[in-house]
């Protein structure tokens, strides 16, 4: 490793960083971070910290896995590389998608897409929604719903269906045939509401009222996180997610349920979907299906979008989509390796308890400092706390301020997300009840210091 001075000198010069202004990066060089174990991190200058953001949302089983190493490490001795393109494959991704097929059937989902992450995932998943359409003779169906506030990656199938316009004004124009109802987000939200429940069924009668609005022939599918995570931890009401089911079942709709962040335990469920009770037509999988440690996603399809491929007589099902990194060895090895590990550590139930723990220790902190306006959780190891310079108008903290948070936090010894007004946090499945409270006490610290 070159020596800290060095980094230091060069950090972001030379490269752009994703999600950040350029001009920023260099007015204020990013954390260096050097090593990881359990569930802490190590910046270059030996500051050790809990990691509340658990990578970014996806080294479920900390930074010390094993299993999943070992697994990377001896496939790249023995096979490194080779296409599952047409014609070949590996005995990783039968093997994977054999074990994906088990551990997603109660979701109603056994054929397995392989992909380079989650963007391409929901690319994937959005195709083959039209794709399906067209091969069952509804050509016409080619438009995709989805929630203001959420987020399907940086592809521009997916900021297209993405609800939030700081990864959409840039890039503008976008693919047309997207359209967008609102979230059921009860801090703030077109109808006024407050009440989740009540909230949930407004945003399901816009739903409906937007697919009679564009012709439920003319929509392929509706595309939704079952907590909404980038754009800021909003667990809908119960009753949401069966109710979107229910409206895409209606009209012929394909729900896509897009479970980057919320697959293989986050919610305290095996999967988001599991977790209220619905069975999604396809879902996009990928972030903790390694740990973080290799690129790699599963698209799960339904065993009734299945039929109609596989039962397909004129052509049109040749899947005409795929990554060079499909299927990678390396990567299905990986996914191998963390799924058992996953399963053995049963990390959704320590999710669940620990997500309880922190929700509740965010609320006391809400009762203690003014700047906090709203805490959202509630649904596993995925949390959020919106900053707010005034209660009752809401007006969102500024920049500075936040980041004066954030660093106190951190030389407290705890990374936290800032995204916005709101700082986000999903640390490692396998916290403890120690780590929770270290959390809580360094973002108190950071709260104390405004
Ligand atoms: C719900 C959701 N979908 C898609 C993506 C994009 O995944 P990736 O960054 O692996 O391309 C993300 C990333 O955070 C996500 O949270």
């Amino acid at each position: 490793m070159r020596t800290s001075n060095y980094l230091k000198e060069n950090n972001a010069k030379r490269l752009w960083h994703p999600m950040a202004h350029p001009a920023d990066s260099l007015a204020n060089p990013p954390d260096i971070i050097v090593e990881g174990e359990g569930v802490e991190i190590v910046d270059v200058d030996g500051h050790r910290l809990v990691d509340a953001v658990g990578g970014l949302w996806n080294v479920n089983l900390g930074y010390s896995c094993e299993p999943v190493k070992q697994a990377i490490s001896s496939q790249l001795n023995r096979l490194p590389y080779y296409s599952i393109f047409r014609g070949t494959t590996n005995d990783n991704v039968i093997e994977l998608a054999e074990m994906l097929a088990t551990f997603f059937a109660p979701d109603g989902l056994s054929r397995a897409f392989f992909t380079s992450g989650g963007s391409d995932g929901v690319e994937i998943a959005l195709r083959l929604a039209r794709q399906y359409h067209k091969i069952r003779g509804e050509a016409g169906r080619v438009k995709f719903l989805s929630l203001k506030k959420g987020y399907h990656g940086t592809h521009t199938l997916g900021a297209s269906v993405n609800g939030n316009a700081n990864f959409r004004t840039q890039y503008e124009p976008l693919m047309p045939g997207c359209f967008h109802t609102p979230a059921p987000y009860t801090y703030r939200n077109p109808f006024n509401e407050t009440d989740p429940e009540r909230l949930a069924q407004l945003c399901l009668a816009a739903v409906e009222d937007e697919i009679k609005f564009q012709d439920p022939s003319t929509i392929a599918a509706f595309i939704v996180e079952p907590v909404l995570g980038a754009g800021g931890v909003i667990p809908p009401h119960k009753s949401f997610m069966p109710g979107l089911r229910a409206i895409c079942s209606k009209y012929g709709i394909l729900l896509i349920a897009d479970e980057v962040i919320t697959a293989f335990g986050r919610t305290g469920s095996w999967t988001g979907s599991r977790h209220w009770g619905v069975q999604p037509d396809l879902l996009c999988s990928a972030k903790a299906i390694t740990n973080g440690y290799f690129p790699f996603g599963a698209v799960m399809v339904s065993d009734a979008v299945a039929e109609v491929f596989e039962n397909d007589k004129s052509g049109k099902a040749a899947i005409g989509s795929g990554y060079t990194y499909s299927g990678h060895p390396v990567g299905a090895a990986a996914a191998i390796a963390c799924l058992k590990e996953t399963e053995r550590l049963n990390v959704a139930a320590n999710a669940a308890v620990r997500g309880d723990e922190l929700f509740a220790g965010l609320q006391a902190l809400k009762a203690k400092h003014d700047v906090i306006g709203d805490v959202r959780g509630g649904e596993g190891l995925m949390c959020a706390l919106e900053l707010v310079s005034d209660r009752v108008s809401k007006a969102p903290i500024d920049k500075k301020t936040i980041g004066k948070v954030h660093r106190v936090t951190y030389e407290a010894g705890v990374m936290i997300r800032v995204s916005g007004n709101n700082i986000i946090l999903s640390p490692p499945l396998i916290i403890s009840a120690a780590d929770v409270a270290k959390i809580l006490s360094a973002l108190d610290k950071g709260f104390s210091e405004l």
